[in-house]
């Protein structure tokens, strides 16, 4: 599918067809595009929570107020990020670097983001957007459908999941074969509303 036509065909669904599975060669295709995505200075700070238990889904469902795609969709996945992946065996992020590369860019990492929080938390989260929009973009081309949704209890899903210290939360993302298709678009902003040029 052209890149074009899979922007303008991924919509949130929000029913789909219970009870399928998503093939294993089609599961390995959209990870195999989710960890070609983006990230500052290469750290891929997601980490995915594939959740493949049916209680497990029905919990997560509860926690999500109900929310049918949860246990419906084929496939559900919590996009979580570790915080402190600048700082955790960063090398891995250069494994394939030349050694002058590496050497100027592990300094250069750790000073922007040592000590500031803020920055090391809006960075795994800007990760995970990232990942996400891949994920959704490549479900699409792989003929799915999918609803990302951070309408849930944070703090039930975590304990749910496990999430593990330095940890946090981006979104879910259902993906399957849509029972019902989404609901028109609801709007969207003109670029004029959007867009200013050179400064606000
Ligand atoms: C971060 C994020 C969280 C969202 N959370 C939910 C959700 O919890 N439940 C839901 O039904 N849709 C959710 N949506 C879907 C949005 O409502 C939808 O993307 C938006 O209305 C635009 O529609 P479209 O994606 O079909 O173009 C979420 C979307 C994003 C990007």
């Amino acid at each position: 599918m052209d890149i074009f036509q899979a922007i303008e065909q991924r919509r949130a669904v929000k029913h789909y067809q219970a009870n399928t599975k998503m093939p294993e060669a089609d599961y390995q295709a959209l990870m195999s595009a989710v960890l070609l995505s983006p990230t500052s200075y290469n750290i891929q700070h997601w980490r995915f929570v594939r959740v493949t238990e049916v209680e497990q889904r029905e919990n997560l469902k509860a926690a999500a107020w109900g929310q049918a795609q949860v246990s419906e969709a084929a496939e559900l996945f919590v996009l979580c990020a570790d915080v402190d992946a600048w700082n955790d065996r960063p090398e891995r992020y250069v494994a394939n670097s030349p050694k002058e590369t590496q050497d100027m860019l592990l300094p250069m990492m750790y000073g922007f983001y040592n000590k500031k929080e803020q920055i090391q938390r809006d960075e795994a989260m800007r990760s995970c957007g990232i990942a996400a929009q891949t994920m959704m973009l490549a479900a699409k081309g792989l003929g799915y459908d999918s609803c990302p949704m951070v309408g849930f209890d944070r703090e039930k899903v975590a304990e749910l999941i496990q999430l593990p210290k330095g940890h946090v939360i981006a979104m879910m993302i259902a993906i399957g074969h849509a029972e019902k298709a989404a609901y028109p678009r609801a709007g969207q902003l003109p670029l004029s509303d959007v867009l200013v040029e050179n400064h606000f």
